[in-house]
């Protein structure tokens, strides 16, 4: 073979490689950046106190006579590596925590938050949980108190049903804050203050499991800070949705009806790791019932809950609700 030939041949091949590899590289990059959003629409970190829902549960009584402050949180660039998040607990101390409540002893808070947790047969999430949340809220100087929401049947799971049982409890106990959390996250970032702002807040913007980024903008699946008052006008969750999915997308169908806004936190003050399990099946119905319930969330959520209560009983570190369906 001529020598020409052979040399336009070895071109031949590394020009059409050179170029499968550029293919491949913008291909790449296109997926990733167009599947979410690195830097959602936030507010910006000076101004999020002027935001803040500053409402105690007027049952909690205070010793101290000044006021906790809360800049210091809001300002705070610690981070916990998801990797050093202790997956035994042998040496949680649980000073302070009676019935799955803490309360600061030396500044009267500004915020009392019932935090609302759904399960079922997740024990070794719990084990980590538990520990993990009290650890990160106990430096918050926020009042707080745990629900788990266990539904105690063998019927297709209904995390909206759940969240209207938890949300009834946490209002007749006074509660002005509640948060929607999902046993599987865990917070990362200190300044990630677990309190409701006047509008609905969506805090697990930024997960690791989906590269942290918001996968999109009405997601409000996770975790979830929203008002008692804002709750009860929306008439809380639909109960229709069973199985995984979807009641979360129809909630922020519910949010946008009544003109309340969605507000994020800064990614950086808004990391989650989350525990890994397998994924649940999904609703396949979730979409078809969504569209059979917009507009119709004043007969189904809140006023049309219907369960058996099992029991309510107070452990140190949270209270149980057990209801079947
Ligand atoms: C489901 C939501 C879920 C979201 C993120 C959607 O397809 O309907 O319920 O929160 O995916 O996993």
């Amino acid at each position: 073979m001529p020598k020409w030939l052979c040399l336009q041949k070895i071109l031949h091949v590394r020009l059409t490689t050179c170029l499968s590899i550029t293919l491949c590289l913008v291909a790449i990059n296109q997926f990733f950046a167009s599947y979410g959003y690195y830097n959602y629409r936030h507010l910006d970190q000076e101004s999020l106190r002027h935001y803040l829902y500053t409402k105690r549960n007027p049952n909690l009584t205070t010793k101290s006579k000044s006021e906790c402050r809360y800049n210091d949180i809001l300002q705070s660039s610690k981070f916990i590596y998801n990797t050093k998040i202790p997956r035994k607990y042998d040496d949680f101390v649980p000073n302070g925590i009676i019935n799955g409540s803490y309360s600061p002893q030396d500044c009267i808070p500004l915020f009392s938050v019932a935090i609302l947790v759904t399960y079922r047969n997740r024990q070794s999430q719990l084990d980590i949980f538990i520990p993990y949340i009290h650890n990160f809220l106990r430096k918050q100087n926020i009042h707080y108190k745990i629900y788990i929401i266990e539904q105690q049947d063998e019927k297709q799971w209904n995390k909206g049903l759940l969240y209207n049982i938890g949300a009834k409890q946490a209002i007749l106990d006074k509660f002005p804050c509640l948060i929607l959390h999902d046993i599987d996250l865990l917070p990362l970032d200190d300044s990630n203050l677990y309190a409701c702002l006047n509008q609905p807040r969506h805090m697990s913007a930024s997960i690791d499991k989906f590269r942290f980024v918001l996968i999109y903008k009405t997601l409000v699946g996770g975790v979830l800070a929203i008002t008692s008052d804002q709750y009860k006008e929306l008439n809380g969750f639909s109960n229709k949705f069973q199985g995984w999915g979807g009641e979360d997308d129809d909630f922020a169908g519910r949010i946008s009806n009544h003109n309340l806004e969605i507000l994020r936190f800064p990614p950086h003050m808004s990391r989650y790791t989350m525990l890994q399990h397998k994924q649940e099946h999904k609703n396949k119905d979730r979409h078809r019932i969504m569209e059979e319930n917009k507009h119709n969330s004043q007969n189904d959520g809140l006023n049309s809950v219907r369960y058996e209560m099992i029991n309510i009983k107070n452990h140190r570190l949270f209270t149980l609700i057990g209801v079947r369906l």
